[in-house]
């Protein structure tokens, strides 16, 4: 597809381009001007089958991030097909409400399709959520934050290096649902945004312009207990917040904006490398204004319980004295988790469980002058963060269902998962998409 990006010339792009067939036409939100593909909107119990279509030159298929799906739906590798041919997905959506999303998930190939345009949001609802009253409609905004880098003649630029693939593609425009430099306009009132960071391998560190703290009422898998109150929080690639904002009281003259705080990412050697790129990571900058309308209300908050949130007791793990440790290095070029990269089949002793056990992992991003952060994603469940020791002390996204955790240089991050669901080959992996291409990704065997 074609899309006027920036004035000029069209940008080529790749893009998820959907349609309803049967049943409600609003389950597919389709966004205009923008390579995202459409906004899946279910609720909790729904059947659906979806069918892909490959049109894009290279093989390809769909990964449903964060949805709890049988292996056979879940977009492994081995799954691909080849341009022209078709996958068909048929599952229950089982995921509690929340904000999750779909890409591609070929190996070798996810950095590219998704760096093309390849992604969307697949947002589920469920009672308990409605019965909150939270904003809904034009005051329920999705914000899809991904950096691109674009030539004179507008076309999209990946990979120049070897050196930009190992430390991970950074691009040098920061775009909102496929928008350069976005001005929301909205007005006095509660708003839900729900923020992805669909980036390949940009982690933010998100704060608003005018000084009031981030409302956060929901995390990957969902809403949290009650709102948390921060005044800034790590947003690393594959992880998604919700936040509530009342924009009432908001000056007219100044529009609010979302905007990345400074932060250092690692040990010097990475910062040094990194830097030839504007802006490196960690950088401070603007990510989206909003322009308030004002109409006279006064700010309201939001609701002070939220949602019942089962907490997985680590007592119970069968693991508890003796976690699985995942250790993430680079060796050479080659970022690694326990000195192992992706094998299509392949699944290693302390990468099988059972079903129906809960278990303990650990991410141990040990500091060196090569260490960079890595963004862990565990496919085919949420868990939760139960610890994080060492590393910069940042504030991270460690409360309520996850299923990817940022793993700073010099951190150790536990998490607690149960394998309920379906036996079968799943992935976890860095979700710093270069890395994963390059082989920082694993199977992992429920039996
Ligand atoms: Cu969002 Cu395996 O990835
Ligand atoms: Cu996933
Ligand atoms: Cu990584």
């Amino acid at each position: 597809d074609s899309l006027s990006v920036f004035p000029g010339e069209k940008t080529d792009i790749w893009r998820f381009a959907g349609k309803v067939l049967q049943g409600d036409p609003n389950q597919l939100q389709q966004l205009e001007e923008s390579w995202l593909g459409p906004i899946f909107r279910l609720r909790t119990g729904q059947r659906v089958r979806i069918r892909f279509k490959n049109r894009i030159p290279q093989e390809s298929i769909v990964h449903w991030h964060g949805l709890h799906v049988a292996p056979a739906n879940d977009g492994h590798p081995r799954l691909a097909v080849l341009p022209g041919e078709e996958y068909v997905y048929e599952f229950t959506v089982t995921n509690r409400a929340g904000t999750y999303w779909y890409h591609p998930h070929p190996h070798g190939l996810t950095g590219t399709q998704v760096y093309g345009g390849m992604a969307g949001l697949f947002v589920v609802s469920d009672e308990e959520e409605q019965a909150l009253g939270l904003p809904t409609g034009d005051r329920d905004l999705p914000l899809v934050i991904q950096d691109r880098t674009f030539s004179p003649t507008n076309d999209l630029v990946y990979l120049r290096s070897p050196m930009e693939r190992m430390n991970g593609f950074l691009g040098n425009r920061i775009m909102i649902n496929g928008q350069a430099d976005p001005t929301f306009d909205v007005q006095e009132g509660p708003y839900r945004l729900r923020l992805l960071n669909g980036s390949n391998s940009r982690i933010y560190r998100l704060a608003w312009s005018d000084g009031r703290n981030l409302e956060i009422i929901a995390t990957d898998g969902g809403l949290l207990e009650s709102p948390w109150s921060v005044p800034d929080i790590m947003l690393g690639p594959g992880e998604r917040v919700d936040l509530w904002v009342d924009f009432a009281g908001s000056s007219q003259e100044t529009p609010i904006a979302l905007q990345s705080l400074p932060f250092t990412p690692g040990s010097g050697h990475m910062g040094m490398m990194s830097s030839r790129v504007s802006p490196p990571l960690g950088a401070g900058f603007e990510l989206a204004r909003f322009q308030v309308r004002r109409t006279g209300r006064t700010r309201t908050s939001p609701p002070q319980r939220l949602a019942r949130l089962e907490r997985l007791d680590p007592a119970e793990a069968v693991n508890r004295d003796n976690p699985k440790r995942f250790f993430l290095t680079m060796n050479h070029m080659q970022p690694t988790i326990n000195g192992r990269t992706f094998d299509m089949t392949e699944v290693a002793p302390d990468e099988m469980v059972r079903l129906g056990s809960t278990e303990i992992w650990e991410f141990i991003n040990q500091g060196s002058m090569m260490a960079m952060p890595h963004p862990m994603h565990i496919h085919g469940l949420s868990f939760q963060v139960i610890g994080r020791f060492g590393g910069p002390g940042y504030r991270f996204l460690d409360r309520g269902w996850k299923d990817t955790v940022l793993v700073m240089p010099g951190e150790r991050v536990a998490v607690i998962m149960r394998f309920a669901d379906h036996k079968g080959l799943y992935l976890y992996h860095c979700h710093n998409l270069e890395h994963e291409d390059l082989g920082m990704m694993r199977n992992y065997l429920v039996r």
